[in-house]
């Protein structure tokens, strides 16, 4: 943790900033987790004042009925600034550079300058442009830090280009591409689970496991968010980064070491090794479809934007060949979940009954694993019985914190390993590239589904393909039933 550095928040009025970030940095002012000189500035071409700032974090402490600790706030208050720029404009970059160059406590020859863009993408360019020209991208003295925001591009190409633009102004060692699913502490308990746990080391491989299923599923729809959401959709919003990371810490080799390089590039070897989905396959390897009223929603009767997405990926490797992996996500969905679940194979023909394991993501995060068990009784009829880890009965003395706090912790210290590097994201890209080309002006395999149900109920069918209908409907059936 360095003893001086400056924050840059770009877009403070935005719902990302005031949801996530303000509130972040009051539970890390409120934990003592901040350098001990740390200032926040924060651009605006609003006539944003820092009193707005600090009311918009009560105003999200107060939805969470949590209890505030004035004093923190009161501290907060004290390193936040706001800067009135455009940030559109080149030669408004003067104004920050002189509110970074203050002189004063954090204001040190060694102070570390993160910038964090919680903008639209269109803006990136201009942003980094602005700091490039203005000589706060190259200060090496001040260690500069580009923190990012997905979407990374919108498909294969887009991402290359962008990420060769951002690359000639900040190198790749200095960028965070932020990916929060990656900060949870349920995501970061994946690697400790399978590589602390050695019972698990001989059963994790197509020798034990018969199938892979992810789901991240919400209940919420677009929510006011209609401009983003027709350019992007379910497979770019949720499958190409948050669903395909948690696909590759599930199933990549043990990295050498624990280090950021060694889990990077254990990520990244099993990225490559997924089978992308080709132009001829989508049809058989993917689902679409779509809530029924979306198109009322966005006052756009023409939208071909699919709000649920399910592929079917094959990882070409010798430990997972041959084992179906299905990932799905959607919005307007029964029941708001992240989990991921490994079937496991049973060992004779016949036997109906498979072992579960279950990693919870989100909420109720924990892990859960099925098993078979007699019934107390005089006859031998059994039952699915569960054996299962929550956090917040084994950790209920710890407060769990939220994923952008450990983002920008990460980020303050230069820890990039819950981060995603350039060859992720394009190699996530190619995954799907061609599910982007095939779904693009063409409707045809949109289905409607059911606000609040599990999605198309072409689902069932499309994963008989797989032999994994039976798991989508034993899912359902245990979420029903609680
Ligand atoms: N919201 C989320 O939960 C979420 C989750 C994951 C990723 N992201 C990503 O995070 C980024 C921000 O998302 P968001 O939802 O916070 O967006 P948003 O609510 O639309 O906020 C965008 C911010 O950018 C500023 N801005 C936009 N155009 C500008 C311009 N020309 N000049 C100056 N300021 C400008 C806005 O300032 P004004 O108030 O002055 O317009 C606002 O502060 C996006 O890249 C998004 O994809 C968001």
């Amino acid at each position: 943790m360095p003893d001086n550095a400056v924050f840059v928040i770009f877009g403070v009025t935005g719902d990302l900033a005031k949801r996530k970030l303000l509130p972040a940095l009051y539970w890390l002012m409120d934990s003592s987790s901040l350098p001990k000189n740390f200032r926040i500035l924060c651009t605006s071409r609003r006539d944003t004042s820092v009193d707005d700032v600090i009311k918009s974090i009560v105003h999200v402490l107060e939805l969470q009925s949590i209890s505030i600790n004035y004093h923190s706030l009161e501290k907060l208050k004290e390193i936040v600034q706001i800067v009135h720029m455009d940030i559109g404009k080149a030669s408004d970059y003067a104004i920050l550079k002189s509110s970074l160059e203050q002189k004063d406590s954090v204001g040190s020859k060694d102070t570390c300058y993160l910038y964090y863009l919680a903008v639209p993408p269109e803006m990136f360019s201009a942003i980094v442009g602005g700091l490039e020209s203005n000589g706060l991208a190259s200060d090496n003295s001040h260690n500069p830090r580009l923190l990012i925001e997905k979407p990374f591009g919108y498909n294969y190409d887009s991402a290359l280009e962008l990420i060769g633009q951002i690359e000639k102004v900040f190198p790749e060692e200095s960028i965070y591409r932020v990916d929060h699913y990656l900060a949870k502490e349920t995501t970061q308990n994946i690697i400790t689970f399978r590589f602390c746990n050695p019972i698990f080391s001989n059963i994790w491989n197509n020798r034990s496991v018969d199938s892979i299923l992810i789901t991240a599923a919400e209940t919420i729809g677009v929510e006011g968010r209609a401009n983003f959401y027709e350019k992007t959709g379910a497979l770019r919003d949720f499958i190409q980064n948050h669903v395909i990371q948690l696909l590759a810490l599930v199933t990549m080799e043990k990295p050498a070491t624990t280090s950021s390089k060694d889990i990077h590039d254990a990520k990244l070897k099993l990225l490559q090794e997924i089978d992308p989905i080709r132009l001829e396959d989508v049809d058989e390897q993917t689902l679409r479809g779509q809530y029924e009223g979306y198109t009322e929603e966005i006052s756009n009767p023409g939208s071909g934007t699919e709000t649920y997405a399910a592929l079917k990926l094959n990882i070409n490797n010798d430990r997972w060949k041959n084992v179906p992996v299905l990932l799905r996500t959607g919005k307007s969905m029964a029941q708001k979940l992240t989990e991921i679940t490994l079937v496991f194979k049973s060992d004779e023909p016949g036997n109906t009954h498979r072992n579960m394991l279950t990693i919870r993501i989100q909420p109720d995060e924990g892990i859960i694993l099925n098993l078979l068990a007699k019934k107390p009784s005089l006859t031998d009829e059994t039952q699915t019985v569960l054996m299962d880890f929550y956090y917040n009965q084994s950790f209920k003395n710890h407060r769990q914190p939220d994923a952008y706090e450990r983002v920008l912790v990460d980020a303050i210290r230069g820890d990039k390993t819950l981060f995603t590097t350039d060859q992720e994201v394009l190699a996530s890209w190619k995954i799907i590239d061609d599910i982007l080309t095939s779904w693009k002006d063409n409707k045809d395999s949109l289905q409607l589904y059911r606000q609040g149900s599990w999605g198309p109920e072409g689902e069932d069918q499309w994963a008989q393909n797989f032999g994994t209908d039976w798991l989508i409907a034993a899912k359902q059936e245990e979420q029903i039933d609680g």
